[in-house]
């Protein structure tokens, strides 16, 4: 395997770990970027400028890359929702992927959805909205527990909630915002905990080593919007309710066609029943793949999506886990307005069980108003002998970190 071609597709901040990863396990990496500064390229052996969203021209880029400097052998995507542009290029190069069917199942809500229902998988009841009337209408006949949101957007843009006040105009205008083709879907909002997770399906059978309880602990706070505060692992969950969600997210996959490849789900354990929010065609983001599974399971998962992408072997036996490490991943939410000045970072990673403390901010950048993940300036991961534990130092950890916002020039 050491010396073959890996394109990843994205070069953006969070796709960085597994750029390193690749790099490790002796693959020649292309990384595929709109930006040309994108940090990612920095780590790689050959560059393609992009769109990430560009399927055909990334598929062109990628063409001209194989036949002029040297052959790609496997594609993924990373820290980018572009099964779409992976798709594209499997398809031009004749490698192991995913169809186009298939990647633009994945990324349309709205055609997920009905092919989720027709297979009888359990999801929230859905419709699609033609104007702010129809919400209207909707709102009249199911009341106000629902949630609005764009149906093909990704990091949560544009999605919010509707119980707490927020008109039908303003709901459907800021989601129509989000949408590059301006459609907007309604669906019902189940309540019960949030399940990420991140399998394999090898051979007709569904493997999950990535199963964290999302954090939500900020939805007040943040309301309209659904803003994520990391996650706990292991997950409070009982086994039967585990088995159940793996059971249903890989039933999910099936039914988007998806086989010999990742899925992500984002799941809900609604009245004691798991339920599929959403299922994506590719690995996370925000460092469940390339830092928790790891840290939690021992499970290396990013290096098994790149063998298969190669058409490498992968086992069962690696994608179990081998130890259950409790490990918390959190945030930290500054006031919004013009970063003056970021301290107490050193401090953080003094903290008994911080495995990593990342920046993403510094002073003069902007927090806005809490509508999506750019409001985040630092992450943090923490563990302890008990998930209790990891938390509490996280919280420690959170506490250290003081970035101080001028607000009279919030954006
Ligand atoms: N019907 C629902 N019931 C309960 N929670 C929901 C529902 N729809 C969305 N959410 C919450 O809002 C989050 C974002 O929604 P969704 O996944 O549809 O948008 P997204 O733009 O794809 O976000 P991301 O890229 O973070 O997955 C979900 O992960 C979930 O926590
Ligand atoms: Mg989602």
């Amino acid at each position: 395997m050491r010396g073959k071609t890996l394109l990843i597709v994205c070069g953006g901040v969070e796709a960085t770990h597994g750029i390193a990863r690749a790099k490790e396990m002796g693959l020649h990496v292309v990384v595929s970027d709109g930006d040309a500064n994108a940090p990612g390229f920095a780590l790689a052996d050959g560059r393609i400028v992009a769109s990430t969203y560009d399927a055909g021209g990334t598929a062109d880029a990628a063409q001209h890359y194989n036949d002029t400097v040297r052959r790609i052998d496997g594609v993924i995507c990373m820290g980018a929702d572009v099964p779409h542009t992976v798709a594209a290029v499997a398809q031009r190069l004749s490698l192991r992927g995913l169809t186009p069917e298939t990647a633009h199942l994945a990324m349309d809500k709205l055609a997920m959805k009905d092919r989720l229902k027709a297979q009888g998988v359990p999801i929230p009841w859905y419709a699609p909205l033609r104007d702010a009337a129809d919400l209207q209408f909707a709102m009249l006949e199911r009341g106000r527990d629902l949630v609005v949101k764009p149906v093909d957007s990704r990091g949560g843009r544009g999605v919010q909630r509707l119980n707490g006040g927020l008109d039908a105009e303003t709901a459907y205008a800021r989601a129509g915002a989000q949408s590059p083709t301006g459609r907007v879907m309604v669906e019902a909002y189940l309540d019960g905990p949030q399940i990420s997770t991140e399998s394999i399906l090898l051979g007709g059978i569904g493997y999950t080593p990535g199963f964290s309880d999302r954090n939500y602990e900020y939805l007040d706070r943040f309301a309209p919007w659904f803003i994520e505060n990391g996650g706990d692992l292991p997950s409070h969950v009982a086994p039967a309710i585990r088995a159940d969600v793996e059971a249903t997210v890989t039933a999910a996959a099936r039914a988007l066609g998806i086989a010999q490849h990742n899925y992500k789900g984002d799941m809900v354990v609604h009245r004691g029943r798991a339920h599929v929010i959403e299922i994506a065609a590719r690995l996370s983001g925000g460092y469940f793949c390339t830092r928790e599974i790891p840290l939690n399971t021992g499970v290396d998962f990013v290096g098994a999506v790149m063998r298969l992408a190669l058409g490498e072997p992968v086992t069962p036996a690696e994608l179990t886990p081998r130890r259950d490490t409790p490990i918390v991943q959190r945030y930290v939410f500054p006031e919004p307005g013009r970063i003056t000045v970021i301290s107490g970072i050193d401090e953080a990673r003094a903290v008994p069980g911080i495995l990593e403390v990342l920046v993403s901010k510094q002073a003069g950048d902007v927090i806005p108003v809490a509508e999506s993940s750019a409001a985040r300036a630092a992450m943090i991961l923490a563990t302890g002998a008990t998930v209790t534990e990891a938390r509490a130092n996280a919280a420690r950890a959170c506490a250290a970190i003081r970035v101080e916002t001028a607000q009279a020039e919030a954006a």
